[in-house]
């Protein structure tokens, strides 16, 4: 493919996601295939600024495919928020005659970024990469099929015990602001009710909700919560359902981190892998200051400035709907 760039810079940024391992071996592979050289950059923005920069070929990238985490590293860069941090990010790039960049991560990744595309021209794309599913752009994010899959392995296995106890279960799971993994896995593990930001609901409602499953006779109810929520966590929506009445016998369960790390699902794999390729061959052919994303089962390109401008990845009606009707 004929390009002026001829090594690529790859690197993860954020919190990690399952799959960012594989979206790694995509970038490290697609840019062997076409004859580029590649170089990982380690933690994210921090290793651009420290120059912790490593050449890797085909063979550096074997038997990661299906592991978690990220080879590369991560972390929440607070100097690439500075221009000395950004000036010196540069010198080392330049120093390995990096061209191009590809960076796996959440907005807070691609913020960094677009900031640096603007200062100094480095054509970049960017590449989806979190549990939270909340970019907007994109169908899926990285890590986001794993995340909800192990969350939903988790509530049925709360499921048995609560059952066994006749209890009620406030489980809350992470998206930050995203209430993606909580309809989901509500869904997914017939919570009686799911808890997230992008809804109204009052504490209210929400004893209603348990009033009415107490009255058709449910024996135990689960109840997820979307870290998110602007009505309170679990804890504390469990504290204030046990301040209004002792009927209920209450436990709370936190998923936290657990939903982070584990082998990727197929889904994950395959997406990875695909807007990995993509991602290459989408700065070899010119993109520049954009992210890959999936839509309608297609590779796409968005411009920085088109997704990045506020917005967030909007969870459908339907989604809400079903989890109403499903609860009765
Ligand atoms: O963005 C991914 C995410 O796991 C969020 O769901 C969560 O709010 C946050 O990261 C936790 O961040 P940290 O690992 O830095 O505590």
């Amino acid at each position: 493919m004929a390009s002026s760039i001829s090594k690529i810079g790859v690197f993860t940024s954020g919190g990690d996601a399952p799959g960012m391992n594989a979206a790694i071996r995509a970038v490290v592979r697609a840019s062997a295939f076409y004859e580029k050289d590649v170089f990982g950059i380690m933690h994210g923005y921090e290793g651009m600024i420290d120059g912790e920069i490593v050449k890797l070929s085909a063979r550096s990238v074997g038997n990661i495919l299906q592991r978690g985490g990220t080879i590369l590293k991560s972390a929440r860069s607070e100097n690439f928020r500075t221009k000395e941090g950004r000036a010196q990010a540069l010198q080392n790039l330049k120093r390995q005659g990096i061209d191009g960049l590809v960076a796996i991560g959440g907005d807070g990744t691609f913020t960094g970024l677009h900031t640096f595309y603007e200062e100094y021209g480095i054509p970049s794309v960017c590449v989806p990469g979190t549990i939270d599913n909340d970019i907007a752009g994109t169908d899926y994010t990285i890590g986001y099929d794993t995340a909800t899959n192990t969350a939903v392995e988790a509530i049925d296995r709360i499921r048995d015990t609560a059952l066994s106890h006749n209890r009620l279960f406030f489980i809350e799971v992470m998206g930050r602001h995203s209430g993606y993994i909580a309809i989901n896995s509500g869904i997914a593990g017939g919570a009686v009710a799911v808890i997230i930001p992008e809804q109204e609901i009052t504490f209210d409602e929400l004893y209603s909700v348990l009033e009415q499953s107490g009255k058709a006779h449910k024996k135990s109810s689960l109840i997820v919560v979307a870290e998110g929520s602007k009505i309170g966590g679990a804890n504390e929506l469990a504290r204030m359902v046990a301040e209004r009445s002792n009927y209920f016998d209450i436990k709370v369960t936190i998923l936290g981190h657990l939903q982070r790390g584990g082998s990727p699902t197929y889904f994950d794999r395959v997406l990875a892998s695909r807007m990995g390729v993509a991602a290459v061959e989408g700065l070899l052919n010119g993109e520049k200051d954009s992210m890959v994303g999936i839509y309608n089962n297609k590779m796409v390109f968005n411009r920085f400035a088109d997704i990045m401008n506020g917005q967030h990845h909007a969870i459908d009606g339907e989604s809400l709907r079903i989890a109403k009707i499903l609860s009765i």
